[in-house]
């Protein structure tokens, strides 16, 4: 990131998470309830496991915030585990209470479990698997808000639904969306319990889902994540990690279990003739945002030479199916070295619709990131007025 940094800690059973951004610019308004309503929607779906009922997450603003304001300092946040009354000594700092719980010596398939284990000389898995897991995300979306708050500031929005889970999919073609189809279909799937805007195909989903729950296996799969707004310029083509698609493909694969990461068609460009799949350029005049042109698709997904183009940004990402199954999974006990059938401890079956709502988060800390990579200001006032003079002179 060039602009906007940040860096987030805890364990899934520790005391909490904590998290820093930094870069936002002083005068931005911003409230506990913003954050807390993107960390429900991440708590929620149709497919996740008991330790959601568990947590209700609400976030604390630790430093750079006074008043309801942004001050320009480095913004600390802060979330509560809401189960650290159980694991105050299973998950302790202190050397006197080391044995509180046995330790986890039976490394999960498709976890961090086996590598951290071996990289790190961990006896232990705990000391891995209470890091790698996605409960990290929790505080990924709370700093995300705080990118998507500023976005909201500047006339951008983020936001995604579920296209497909364990192969129940909605038809759709990214590249005919508009930004107005974008923000419809995303604001339908708020009603829907797997987050998909299509009834009918959400239905299948919830079907599969059930399915998945009584034979005892788990589901992926994928997610569309939109952002729209834009200005034409975001990124840049002169060094490969300063191309937006390099840092949302970036963003995006680090998000736990996330496998596959398209940009507008993607994969879907690669069987079809060039003359079908470029986004054709027609006079617009005034449409300063967009260059004073407009496209009538979207196959390149808002980004031309790593850079927005005025479209919306639209990024597909594939999830894999969630590795702890109840269906008995083989694998070695690293003290004993026997074969065993793990043990299946409570689990999500399906996060699809959770997974989406973290890529909105990246998305706005990535867009947010390039955004004041391009325009500055240390005040909103500042930013504000440097993309309107932009925008004048377009
Ligand atoms: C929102 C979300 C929830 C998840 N819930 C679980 C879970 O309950 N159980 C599980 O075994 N894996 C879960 N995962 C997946 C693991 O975190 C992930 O597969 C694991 O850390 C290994 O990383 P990798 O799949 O990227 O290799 C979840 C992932 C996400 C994004």
């Amino acid at each position: 990131m060039f602009r906007l940094r940040y860096l987030t800690a805890g364990e899934s059973h520790g005391r909490g998470l904590s998290g820093i951004i930094e870069g936002i610019p002083a005068n931005l308004p911003l409230t506990p309830e913003y954050v807390d309503r993107q960390l429900s929607r991440r708590q929620s779906g149709f497919g996740r496991g008991g330790r959601m009922k568990i947590e209700s997450d609400r976030v604390e603003f630790v430093s750079g915030i006074r008043w309801g304001l942004t001050i320009g300092s480095p913004i600390a946040l802060y979330i509560e585990n809401r189960d650290w009354e159980n694991w105050q000594s299973g998950m302790s700092a202190l050397s006197e209470d080391k044995g509180a719980v046995p330790p986890v010596t039976r490394p999960r398939p498709g976890h961090a479990d086996l590598p951290g284990a071996k990289k790190y000389r961990q006896d232990d898995i705990r000391n891995i698997l209470e890091r790698s897991s996605a409960r990290e995300t929790a505080m990924r979306v709370a700093v995300g808000s705080v990118a998507r708050r500023f976005l909201e500031e500047l006339g951008i929005t983020v936001g995604g639904f579920v296209t497909a889970i364990g192969g129940a999919a909605m038809r759709i073609e990214p590249s005919a969306l508009m930004a107005e189809d974008l923000k419809r279909l995303s604001s339908d799937a708020e009603a829907s319990d797997v987050r998909c805007p299509d009834d009918v195909a959400a239905a299948r989903m919830r079907e599969a889902i059930e399915k998945a729950m009584t034979e005892g296996y788990s589901l992926g799969g994928t997610f569309i994540v939109y952002a729209e707004g834009l200005p034409v310029g975001l990124g840049s083509h002169i060094q490969w990690d300063r191309r937006l698609d390099s840092r949302l493909a970036h963003a995006f694969m680090g998000i736990q279990a996330i496998k596959g990461v398209e940009i507008g068609d993607g994969f879907g460009l690669a069987d079809k003739p060039g003359s079908e799949v470029m986004d054709e350029i027609f006079p617009a005049p005034g449409s300063s945002r967009t260059g004073s042109v407009l496209r009538k698709t979207n196959h390149a997904g808002g980004i031309e030479g790593g850079m927005t183009n005025g479209m919306p940004v639209v990024v597909r990402a594939a999830m894999k199916p969630i590795p702890t199954q109840r269906k008995p999974l083989r694998s070695v006990d690293t003290v004993s070295g026997e074969p065993f059938e793990a043990a299946y401890e409570r689990s999500d079956v399906c996060a699809v619709p959770a997974a989406s709502v973290i890529g909105e988060a990246v998305m706005s800390l990535v867009i947010a990131d390039a955004f004041l990579e391009k325009f500055g200001g240390d005040s909103m006032e500042e930013t504000r007025r440097n993309y309107e003079g932009y925008l004048e002179n377009m």
